[in-house]
């Protein structure tokens, strides 16, 4: 649901203004993979003493703000970029100086359509199954290129096959119902969505606390995909997983986070976490925050 908005002076003919908008339209079903119905385009003419510019620039220079759903990622992004340019200086011979494009990734809850808000802003929690293996590489790619921590711990590279990705649920499976002991906890992991079923992230519940997890990482890692950071999402996220640990009859909740990982310490102390200490390990240079959270 692009919203398009072009800013130009005043005086471009019928022809010049339908092939502008043709031109952003195109792109966006090349670069976005919209639907041509979803066309929402509208042109602004301003006359040219209104319109303030830098000196360099002509008068078919443009401002092209494109409202986008958030969630594209980097390179949909420069591709859409690089086809909108493209496509309207080739075509009105216009000079990519006079070209300027922002784009603008409202949260879904703030769009309202035909009376409905698009979203609550709500987050869910899911069992992985192979539904999910478009949307698990996807995110992970986007993980990957940002080259921030991947956590939780169960996240990782995207799977090349639906094979691979069957044989990582089925191992998830496995870690929540083993019998077999082991050096590791049986854990329950989820994948983080919104209502529209869109993957934000990742969740995962230690069972109990073996003498590593009491001492380094607690009960409970949690993980947001790079784009859909700072919408208060972990601290959702981390609310639904204390339910989570309440119903397995887990009264106290330890959650370890890296001494540098503010946004990880903030989300856990925004859920009640209290500080016990701060440890080192072996092999690990950062101190690690153990936090303590009573469930009632
Ligand atoms: C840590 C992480 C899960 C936070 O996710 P998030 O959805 O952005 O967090 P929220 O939006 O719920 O914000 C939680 C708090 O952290 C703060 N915060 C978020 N990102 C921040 C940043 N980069 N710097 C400082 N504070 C930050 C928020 O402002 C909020 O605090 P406030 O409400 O007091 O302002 C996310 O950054 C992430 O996935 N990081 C990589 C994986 C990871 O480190 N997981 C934790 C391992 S223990």
């Amino acid at each position: 649901m692009p919203l398009v908005r072009i800013d130009i002076v005043k005086g471009k003919s019928k022809e010049y203004k339908k092939n502008l908008l043709d031109s952003v339209h195109e792109a966006l079903i090349e670069a976005f993979g919209i639907e041509d119905w979803d066309r929402f385009q509208r042109i602004v003419e301003i006359d040219r003493d209104d319109f303030e510019f830098p000196e360099g620039k002509t008068d078919n220079f443009m401002i092209i703000e494109l409202t986008v759903f958030p969630g594209r990622t980097n390179e949909q992004k420069k591709d859409a970029i690089d086809k909108i340019t493209n496509k309207i200086s080739d075509r009105l011979s216009i000079a990519f100086t006079d070209i300027f494009i922002i784009f603008n990734e409202p949260p879904l809850e703030n769009w309202g359509m035909g009376g409905t808000q698009k979203s609550t802003g709500k987050v869910y929690l899911v069992k992985p199954d192979l539904t999910f293996f478009d949307q698990y590489n996807d995110m992970m790619n986007e993980w990957c290129v940002s080259g921030t921590q991947i956590a939780p711990w169960f996240l990782n590279n995207p799977f090349n096959t639906l094979e691979e990705y069957a044989q990582f649920i089925k191992m998830l499976d496995m870690c929540e119902h083993s019998t077999s002991k082991s050096a590791y906890s049986t854990t329950t992991s989820y994948f983080v969505i919104d209502e529209t079923g869109r993957l934000l992230g990742a969740t995962s519940l230690r069972h109990y606390l073996t003498e590593d997890g009491f001492n380094t990482w607690g009960h409970i890692g949690y993980g947001i995909r790079p784009s859909e950071r700072r919408k208060g999402y972990a601290v959702q996220s981390l609310k639904l997983m204390l339910e989570q640990a309440k119903a397995k009859n887990i009264k106290k909740v330890l959650i370890g986070v890296h001494e540098g990982n503010i946004a990880s310490w903030k989300t856990v102390e925004k859920c009640g976490g209290v500080l016990e200490n701060t440890v080192h390990v072996a092999g690990d240079d950062e101190a690690i925050r153990r936090y303590w959270i009573e469930l009632n």
